[in-house]
């Protein structure tokens, strides 16, 4: 059994789900697993330069055919889009934003013959990508690993196929398996995305090598929403935009610092150093409480595999539940 939604057609994929972006994780190697697998693919560019971004898209296009998009955070190329404009150069399928206004990309990307799909947070957002004339959202909940904002998928991604109208949404943050995957289906969306249940695909390349292992050892109730880790790195004052944090596995830093983002602005102004005083180690381990389902490391494609086969059962199973009186 499989699932075929218009998304597959849109973005000439087999499945509808597959790998989010991930900075320092989703490298060439996953995205072209997750692509040859027939699943949606990117390739994380967070701050890279865009000769890094030609040679990351070279590497990917030389590992695999198939059609996989460039992931960027918005803000980071708000004063120099130059990595996006390599990226669409070495002539990626699709490009995809988050954390920032996409209206000032979305001539170019569709010029260069490529696809805009924008990550949103708020239902605010969806309605901005709407009006720009994105290709595809992804309503990103607040259970996902890695950056975020503050709504839970549950209520949100209703909300955002509501004011998407034609545009296909995306559901990201949240789905581990294809319980999730079908659920986000069943709410409107026309496939998923998955960051956490890739970590410790075999594919996976983490620039941070604790990860994988701690998001193995992970719990559901492991990871926390803060600023925290956004305040220390930006020196005081976290530069991302407003409303949105980041989820991490806990860390003893995270247990000192994660519900006192306000306390440790307000040390790092007057020392950059203060919160090193405790000893703990500040490297976040960005996963959301999918952590808690992964259990193994395996290839991706075994991962997209499952998703979806396990994803039409349960959505086949599910009609028994329907009385027809
Ligand atoms: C390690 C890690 C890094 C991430 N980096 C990015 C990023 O560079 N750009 C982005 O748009 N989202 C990023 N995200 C968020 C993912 O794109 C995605 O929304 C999220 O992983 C989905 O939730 P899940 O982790 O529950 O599957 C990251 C997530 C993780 C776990």
């Amino acid at each position: 059994m499989g699932i075929r939604t218009a998304i597959c057609e849109l973005l000439g994929v087999e499945h509808p789900v597959g790998n989010a972006g991930m900075a320092g994780v989703a490298h060439a190697r996953l995205c072209a697993a997750v692509a040859d697998a027939g699943g949606i693919a990117a390739v994380a560019m967070g701050g890279a330069s865009a000769a890094e971004v030609t040679t990351r898209v070279e590497a990917v296009k030389a590992l695999t055919d198939w059609p996989f998009s460039a992931n960027f955070i918005a803000w980071l190329i708000e004063h120099d889009p130059s990595p996006l404009d390599a990226a669409l150069e070495a002539g990626v399928a699709s490009v995809t934003l988050s954390f920032g206004d996409p209206a000032p990309y979305i001539d170019r990307i569709h010029s260069a013959g490529s696809l805009l799909l924008d990550q949103v947070q708020t239902v605010e957002a969806a309605r901005r990508a709407v009006e720009t004339g994105v290709d595809v959202i992804i309503a990103q909940g607040n259970d996902a690993g890695g950056h975020t904002g503050l709504i839970p998928l549950l209520p949100f991604l209703p909300q955002v196929v509501d004011v998407a109208g034609d545009v296909p949404v995306l559901a990201a943050g949240g789905i581990g398996d294809g319980r999730g995957l079908a659920a986000a289906l069943v709410l409107g969306a026309q496939g998923g995305l998955m960051g956490t249940r890739f970590i410790a695909s075999n594919e996976a390349e983490s620039d941070w090598p604790r990860l994988p292992g701690q998001v193995l050892d992970a719990s559901v109730d492991d990871s926390v929403w803060t600023t925290a880790i956004d305040i220390h790195q930006g020196g005081g004052r976290s530069r991302w935009p407003s409303g949105i944090g980041a989820r991490s596995i806990r860390t003893q830093w995270l247990d000192r610092w994660s519900d006192h983002p306000d306390e440790l602005s307000d040390l790092l102004a007057h020392d950059p150093d203060a919160d090193h005083a405790e000893g703990h180690d500040p490297t976040p381990a960005y996963a959301g409480p999918v952590a808690g389902m992964v259990t193994e490391h395996e290839p991706a494609a075994r991962i997209v595999e499952s998703v979806v086969a396990d994803a039409a059962r349960v959505l086949d199973s599910s009609r028994r539940l329907v009385e027809r009186r």
